[in-house]
């Protein structure tokens, strides 16, 4: 009864073994487990205060005994990191700083013999501005065909120093730059400065990135996350709207149609075009390459991005942006799995990535909603200036209980390295020390994302780093409080989170069945109960009070169950067959 097609489960092991490491599976992603690394802070092997590949490679084992199905590694391209390297100046190699492609191969390699398998991230809105061909363009000057591939414009104002337009770029700040050749040129970047958006319409940029999506093809990776998805193609053809009535249209409404703006830089539908020409170059391998979009687009635009003739699978971001409330998820989970029966493809579930505030921390703060955050920092930075305290228990009880509503659901689950320690943001990081673009372009008026980027906690009892890196200081400084959450500490504890997720996940194999949901009646207020197939049920419960425990045998909990009673703020697993 504890067989499934690909791996099988020994009681005599401590891990899930993946017997299968074939990778035949074209469906593998639908309701897999993945594993966000960002490179920079997962371990550094050489000890230069940089995680690397050969970090990872030396962590396969850990990610096994994890038992998660693949990692998808954030950005580790060769890049002067003005944006955490997703300023990519070479698509198509390893920073030197973290490795090389050697080591790329040799790492794909070590964690398939373990069952895992790699994606990597693809970052097409831009690139960076060291790029060879933005340096070209820069050099060629105005009205060259090099420049043609990026998004030059001439400045206003007869000595052309006013920017095209008045928008804002994301991280703060104009969206143009003079383009550093004196011409009266600026330049359009959604993002940082160092980060020039690529011209879509262009077919030398569409050309290379099939070139790209085929080297890390053809070097054994199965799948692709594809950073900023809605965003490639702009339609930037004068009258160019003002940034008041372009700001108007948020995360939940990028189009609006009475109004009739259709928003030029976002969400615009010419994009799937160039998803469906990469569908044909992802179903060119057996099993085809997956890809997953992030796409901050309306709900009901989602499934667009999920179709099986584009990328095939789509983040949903809207379960991160609810609070620990039974009503918000009901609503949230019932919306995922309407937009996947339409798309055709799994749901995606995600609480923590490298963008947002660590949930164990977001959960210990007082309840927030922002509808209109590209990047859900914002308000929690706020509480942090306004000095709100975290309430670091809540949080991390709530987390628990939020993780295991999650992997309980249809679909598949991204989880955040330091996720699966409990880890808390750390909020302390002196201004010195700080690298992202965010709080550099607000002047601090924003902390940005380097709270849930510190480099991993591997050993406590003073071990150098951490554990990290036995050299230099980690690239983030890893404040003292990260000796309770290491891996050696939790590792030797039954109760840890690292071995709520590892039991978490080794059990969701066994009772993982079809896609399917389907809610209890009558579970009490604040209180979530369905049923999946093969008789497993999952109940959370939101409220501050204990409330009955339905009937079946707990397989996993997220704070102890006691006498027939599931707690405040707990989720629990059961099974009734
Ligand atoms: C995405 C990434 C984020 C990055 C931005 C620009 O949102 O997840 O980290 O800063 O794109 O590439
Ligand atoms: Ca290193």
């Amino acid at each position: 009864m504890l067989q499934r097609t690909s791996g099988a489960y020994s009681a005599t092991q401590s891990c899930w073994s993946n017997a299968d490491t074939s990778f035949t599976d074209a469906d593998w992603w639908r309701q897999a487990v993945i594993y966000q690394i960002y490179p920079r802070s997962f371990k550094d092997n050489n000890g230069d205060g940089i995680g690397d590949l050969k970090g990872i490679t030396s962590k396969a084992g850990y990610l096994q005994a994890l038992g998660v199905d693949a990692v998808w590694l954030s950005p580790f391209y060769p890049s002067a990191l003005k944006d955490g390297g997703y300023d990519v100046a070479d698509y198509r190699n390893v920073d030197p700083k973290i490795g090389t492609l050697e080591d790329f191969d040799e790492m794909v390699a070590s964690l398939k013999d373990v069952g895992v398998r790699v994606m990597v991230d693809i970052v097409p809105n831009h690139c960076s501005d060291d790029h060879e061909w933005f340096q070209a363009a820069v050099k060629a000057g105005k009205g060259s065909p090099e420049r043609e591939r990026f998004i030059f414009r001439d400045g206003l104002g007869e000595n052309k120093d006013q920017p095209p337009t008045d928008w804002e770029c994301t991280f703060g700040g104009p969206a143009w730059s003079p383009s550093g050749a004196n011409d009266g040129q600026w330049y359009y970047h959604m993002f940082d400065s160092s980060q020039p958006d690529w011209n879509w319409n262009h077919p030398d940029v569409r050309e290379d990135f099939l070139k790209t999506l085929r080297f890390w093809g053809d070097r054994g990776v199965s799948g692709f996350r594809i950073d900023v998805a809605h965003a490639l193609v702009k339609d930037m053809s004068e009258p160019l709207p003002n940034w008041a009535d372009l700001s108007k249209l948020t995360y939940h409404k990028l189009q609006n149609g009475n109004a009739g703006l259709i928003h030029p830089l976002m969400d615009r539908d010419e994009v799937h075009d160039v998803y469906k020409s990469w569908r044909r170059v992802f179903n060119e391998y057996n099993p085809p390459l997956m890809a997953v979009a992030e796409a901050w687009v309306a709900p009901d635009r989602q499934s667009r991005y999920a179709s099986a003739e584009g990328l095939g699978q789509t983040f949903s971001f809207d379960i991160l942006l609810c609070n620990f409330n039974a009503g918000e998820y009901r609503k949230t989970i019932e919306h995922g799995l309407k937009a996947s029966e339409e798309s055709k493809s799994s749901t995606t579930w995600v609480l923590s990535n490298h963008d947002v505030i660590r949930h164990a921390t977001r959960f210990g703060f007082p309840d927030v909603r922002n509808e209109n955050l590209p990047i859900a920092v914002h308000d929690y930075n706020k509480l942090v200036k306004a000095g709100k305290a975290v309430d670091v228990e809540t949080g991390l009880k709530r987390a628990k209980a939020a993780t295991l509503l999650i992997l309980g659901l249809p679909g598949s689950t991204y989880i955040y390295q330091g996720e699966e320690l409990g880890l808390q943001e750390v909020l302390e990081i002196p201004d010195a020390e700080r690298q992202d673009p965010i709080f550099i372009r607000t002047k601090g008026g924003e902390f940005g994302r380097d709270g849930c980027r510190v480099p991993l906690p591997w050993s406590a009892g003073g071990a150098k780093n951490f554990g990290f890196g036995d050299g230099q200081k980690a690239h983030l400084p890893q404040p003292e409080w990260f000796d309770v959450y290491a891996v050696s500490e939790e590792d030797k504890d039954s109760d840890s989170t690292l071995n709520l997720y590892r039991k978490a996940l080794k059990s969701r194999r066994i009772l993982q069945g079809e896609e399917k949901l389907e809610w209890v009646p009558g579970a009490p207020e604040g209180v979530l109960h369905f049923k999946r197939p093969n008789g497993w049920e999952v109940v959370l419960n939101t409220t501050k009070d204990a409330v009955d425990l339905p009937a079946g045998e707990v397989v996993i909990s997220s704070t102890p169950v006691t006498e027939g009673k599931l707690p405040a703020e707990t989720t629990v697993w059961l099974r009734n067959n």
